[in-house]
């Protein structure tokens, strides 16, 4: 912004100053592809820059460039590819000065303003043979065919206006040396349209056609397309009856004196050609009898070019009843004889009497050639009013029209004659009219913008076409006279007229007249025209004859009587006859010229000038000479003049405040006042100075291009920072824009989230109270009967009882203690559950024993079944575990073990025996043999017990280790029942049930045991707890054994 109001407070000229160090790209830029309006050229009087600015343009394939609204256009000779549709349709509707110069644009200009201002308009297209005249009016004519409203009718004259062209170049266009393609007329055509813009007819008007063409062509040059497109394209039946063959080289008249052959044309397809017209003709609705007709001519021109005369015994030309006079006889219905005669005779006027007068062979010849000539000439004519008849707007509502003017430009050769001078008059009488329309338009414009009118010098050629075309006194009127004139006129008797009138005239030279230095460059048969684009010699040889242009009288009389349909009508009856000469070619041009300046006048014009880079027809060079050449011929210096007389630049105050306003602080971006006032301020605050510029009333007026560039350059730099400002305000817009939307569907996201987050919460909530109720109901009913209220609340207990259980399940077998406390409905699930799974635990366990173990355990498992629960020290041998035997059978005495070995001792265990009389103890060895248990010491067998005769065994309830044996005894001999004292008392009494297989003859007794000392005699051993361990004889007599306690009473209860 700082950097932006600093640049303001600049000065222009401190501002050029920097641009010119900053924006040195841009200026390079500008001299690389030259400035697009000559206007705006410095030195617009230097003819080297502005052959510089079109040689840089031309380099760049820039074709284009304006003097104001003028178009120059240079042949760029190779397709630029800038006529796609894609370009009108950039072209369409824009600003003239928007977009780089083009022919479209033109165009584009002209329609647009023809269209608000509902005026006619013509664009004046002029250069050069070969500079691309006919390719850009036919480019305008393309860009209205694209660029118009469309419908079906107005797509059918537009089909027309388009289809027009082939045809009238088939015609009218030839190979020349300059041009494969040169159009030998003038043409104006003039396209009309409706106040909507659509093309509604047409009209064409053809100038000066070049009919010498048909008898002779220079060497490398053709006649008319149309005879090899018949030739080469025509059909084989139309060609056999036309009765020509398909070879050009049999036609004299395609065929160069001395040569044989005709010129080739790589650039053109006359077969392709041919079919493009014959098409065209039928769009254009040409009768089928009509097209016949056409074609009939066109062969007897050809007929006619091979027509040969021989000269008789008098000299007099004769004919052959040659085959040519059979066709030409046939193609234009005459009969043959009169045709032989109207070609070698003439009629002459005796009095009151026509004689005939027969033809030297040379006069024949002649009078052929002229033949042929005003056939094809007349043919022409024709042919444009048949065009004419067909785009002619049926419609008579008011119309607005574009005429477009494809004509010769300036002509100079090395030898110019007839033809050069009437084309160069031609551009004299454009130029004329050229002045009169800009310098007008200028004045008025000026008026218009009431800013004083400053006369600026610039060359008036009035005084040349005065001196070509002045009644009685012009060069055309001098001309005439001669050709009218009785007597021997000559060629040079002609230029010697001349000299006597236009002696001492500026603009007039010959030979005679020259002084000495000029005399050099002059013939004595030339003249010397210093037209307003330079001089021209003219060699006055052939002038008369052309003007002349002379048909025999006769011999228009013979083409009268013919039944041929267009040479009927291009010979009426009704033409006047020799009796008053007809108009001279250059009175006819002359007045024709008068026509279209006429036509002209009336209109607004445009320009477009045309150019060729070399005369090579070679794309990508350029000729300095030659274009210099051209652009003086043109008269683009005298139009640059023109243009710049006063002011270089001018536009419309909206326009230019439009375009400059962000160069100034008051004017940007928007100026409220009107835009007169804002341009004012805006220049002010440029630093205009007051001598270059001007206030119009609608328009600003600058006198120096260097002026409008320094404005323009600053605006170049000014857009490059406007740009990014307002690229960084639009982004910033855009991202501020995209973050509003980002952080408003961040809170949508929140917000929707949140609320289902709560929405969830609640519903959990909700949930969790309706489980909770139903789990309090269900608590506070849980000991009804199953009910709604209850089921859940017992299936949960259920459940919850079951996992918990699962997770404290006891993890041995001998485990008793863990067992979960069940909740009420689960007591007997419990119970039998606590059953299942210690079965489980016992089956797992069992399984998983050893079958030693195994048997261990049983027989555990019958201690457990005889003592537990009733012997005080039981569990204390539970996790003793038992052992096959006590004493191994090496202990045993030798002399015992051989006296029951027979027996197979199962188990032996030291025990202390007291004596049933006095209890006093002895160290005994216990043995279990198969049938008897053994009391032996050392070696002798104190007692035999057999397994039958053992009656019982007692032990008492309490921690001793005392066994009572009670034996069966008869015999009083026998011993009695014996009292031991075993340390592995369990482990004894278990093996002894084993061995003896006797399960329930132990008995656990409480208090004291009885015994047999001896049959008959009993005995006593009782039984006690007391603080410690005592075995001694009571007074009693009895045995009294006392055991400590055993500690843990809970064991044996288990
Ligand atoms: N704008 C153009 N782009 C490309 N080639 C062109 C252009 N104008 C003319 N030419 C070439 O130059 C030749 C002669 O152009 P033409 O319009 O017939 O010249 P003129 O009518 O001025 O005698 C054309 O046949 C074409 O090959
Ligand atoms: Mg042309």
């Amino acid at each position: 912004m700082t950097h932006m109001a600093l640049e303001m407070s600049e000065s222009l000229e401190e501002r050029c100053n920097r641009i010119l160090r900053d924006m040195e790209g841009s200026l390079t830029a500008r001299d690389r592809v030259g400035i697009q309006d000559f206007v705006l050229l410095d030195a617009y009087t230097s003819e080297s820059a502005v052959l510089d600015n079109l040689r840089k343009r031309f380099n760049e394939n820039l074709i284009y460039t304006y003097i104001g609204t003028l178009l120059v256009s240079v042949n760029p000779y190779k397709e630029l590819g800038i006529y796609t549709k894609k370009q009108m349709d950039i072209y369409m509707g824009v600003n003239f000065f928007e977009l780089p110069p083009h022919i479209y644009a033109l165009a584009d200009n002209v329609y647009r303003t023809m269209l608000t201002e509902t005026n006619n308009h013509f664009i004046l297209i002029s250069g050069e043979s070969g500079a691309g005249k006919t390719e850009a009016s036919k480019k305008i004519l393309q860009f209205y065919a694209v660029s118009c409203p469309s419908t079906k009718l107005l797509d059918n004259v537009r089909d027309r206006l388009l289809l027009s062209n082939p045809v009238l170049e088939a015609f009218g266009n030839a190979k020349t040396l300059k041009n494969d393609n040169s159009s030998r007329f003038g043409k104006y055509m003039d396209i009309q349209f409706d106040h909507m813009g659509g093309a509604v007819g047409g009209h064409i008007l053809s100038y000066l056609l070049e009919k010498s063409r048909v008898v002779h062509q220079n060497h490398g040059e053709r006649s008319f397309h149309i005879f090899y497109q018949l030739v080469e394209g025509g059909e084989e039946d139309l060609l056999r009856w036309l009765g020509l063959e398909r070879n050009c080289q049999r036609y004299s008249y395609l065929v160069q004196v001395g040569e044989g052959e005709c010129a080739k044309v790589s650039s053109v397809n006359d077969k392709s050609d041919w079919k493009t017209v014959r098409k065209a003709l039928s769009v254009i609705e040409f009768s089928e009898s009509n097209i016949e007709s056409l074609f009939a001519i066109i062969a007897s021109v050809l007929h006619l070019g091979n027509v040969t005369f021989v000269a008789d015994s008098q000299g007099y030309a004769t004919l052959n009843n040659s085959p040519e006079i059979h066709w030409l006889s046939k193609l234009l219905g005459i009969p043959a004889q009169v045709i032989q005669v109207g070609l070698t005779h003439r009629k002459i006027e005796a009095r009151s009497e026509e004689v005939l007068s027969p033809f030297t062979v040379d006069q024949a010849v002649y009078a052929k050639d002229a033949l042929a000539k005003a056939i094809y000439g007349r043919t022409f004519t024709w042919l444009v009013n048949e065009l004419n008849e067909s785009l002619a707007n049926k419609d008579s509502s008011r119309k607005t029209v574009i005429g477009l003017l494809d004509i010769y430009g300036f002509e100079v050769f090395s030898v110019n004659s007839f033809e050069q001078f009437c084309i160069n008059y031609c551009n004299e009488k454009l130029q004329q009219l050229f002045i009169q329309l800009t310098l007008k338009s200028e004045q008025e414009e000026y008026e218009m913008e009431g800013i004083e009118w400053e006369s600026v010098p610039y060359f008036n050629n009035k005084i040349i076409c005065d001196l070509v075309e002045e009644k009685f006194k012009g060069i055309i009127s001098v001309l005439d006279e001669e050709c009218l004139r009785p007597g021997e006129a000559t060629d040079m008797t002609f230029l010697e007229k001349l000299e006597e009138k236009m002696g001492g005239h500026p603009h007039f030279v010959t030979h005679k007249l020259a002084d000495q230095k000029t005399r050099k460059t002059l013939e004595r048969g030339d003249f010397r025209l210093l037209h307003y684009a330079g001089e021209v010699t003219y060699s006055v040889v052939g002038f008369l004859d052309k003007n002349n242009d002379l048909l025999y009288r006769n011999i228009k009389e013979v083409m009268r009587q013919s039944k041929n349909a267009i040479v009927k009508h291009c010979f009426p009856s009704t033409e006047p006859d020799s009796k008053k000469r007809p108009e001279t070619v250059a009175t006819q041009f002359k007045s024709s010229l008068v026509g279209l300046t006429e036509i002209l006048m009336s209109k607004e014009p445009w320009y477009v000038r045309c150019m060729k880079p070399n005369e090579g027809k070679q794309p990508g060079l350029f000729d300095d000479v030659l274009v210099r050449h051209q652009v003086k011929y043109l008269g683009l210096m005298e139009h640059l003049r023109v243009r710049r007389a006063g002011f270089a630049y001018r536009r419309r105050y909206e326009i230019f405040l439009q375009r400059y306003k962000p160069l100034c602080p008051d004017t940007w971006p928007n100026w409220k006042g009107t835009a007169a006032e804002g341009v004012e301020c805006l220049v002010k605050h440029l630093g205009y100075k007051p001598d270059e510029y001007k206030m119009g009333r609608t328009k600003i007026f600058i006198r120096h291009p260097r002026t409008l560039f320094a404005t323009e350059d600053a605006f170049e730099v000014c857009k490059h920072e406007l740009a990014t400002r307002i690229q960084a305000k639009y982004k910033g817009y855009r991202v501020k824009g995209d973050y509003m939307r980002q952080r408003q569907a961040a809170t949508k996201i929140e917000t929707c989230w949140r609320g289902m987050k709560a929405r969830r919460e609640r519903e959990k909530r909700a949930w969790a109270v309706k489980v909770i109720k139903r789990f309090i109901k269900g608590f506070m009913t849980r000991n009804q009967p199953a009910c709604v209220d209850n089921t859940e609340y017992l299936a949960f207990v259920r459940q919850n009882y079951l996992t918990r259980l699962k997770e404290n399940l006891p993890k041995t077998v001998v485990d008793k203690n863990t067992w979960l406390t069940p909740p009420p409905i689960m007591q007997e699930a419990s119970q039998m559950l606590r059953k299942l799974y210690t079965r489980h635990m016992v089956r797992r366990y069992v399984q998983g024993i050893m079958t030693e173990r195994k048997a261990q355990l049983q027989i555990k498992g019958l201690t457990s079944s005889i003592f537990k629960g009733t012997k005080e020290n039981y569990p204390h041998s539970v996790g003793i575990p038992f052992v096959d035997t006590r004493i191994s059978e090496e202990d045993i005495h030798i002399k015992v073990y051989q006296m029951i070995r027979q027996e197979r001792i199962k188990y032996s265990v030291p025990v202390v025996k007291y004596d049933r009389n006095g209890f006093r103890p002895r160290f005994r060895q216990l043995i279990y043999t198969g049938s008897a248990a053994y009391l032996v010491e050392e070696a002798k067998i104190k007692q035999r017990v057999e397994f039958n005769n053992l009656k019982g065994v007692s032990v008492s309830t309490l921690s001793d280790n005392f066994l009572i044996l009670h034996v069966q005894c008869e015999d009083i001999k026998q011993k009695g029942d014996l009292v031991l004292q075993c340390d592995y008392l369990f482990e004894a009494l278990t093996k002894l049930c084993l061995v003896a297989n006797k399960h329930n003859f132990i008995k656990v007794v409480q208090g004291s045991v009885k015994f047999d000392i001896q049959p008959g005699r009993e005995g006593f051993v009782d039984f006690k707890s007391g603080q410690e361990t005592m075995i001694y004889r009571a007074k009693n007599g009895h045995l009294m054994v006392e055991s400590t306690r055993t500690k843990s009473r809970a064991m044996i209860q288990n």
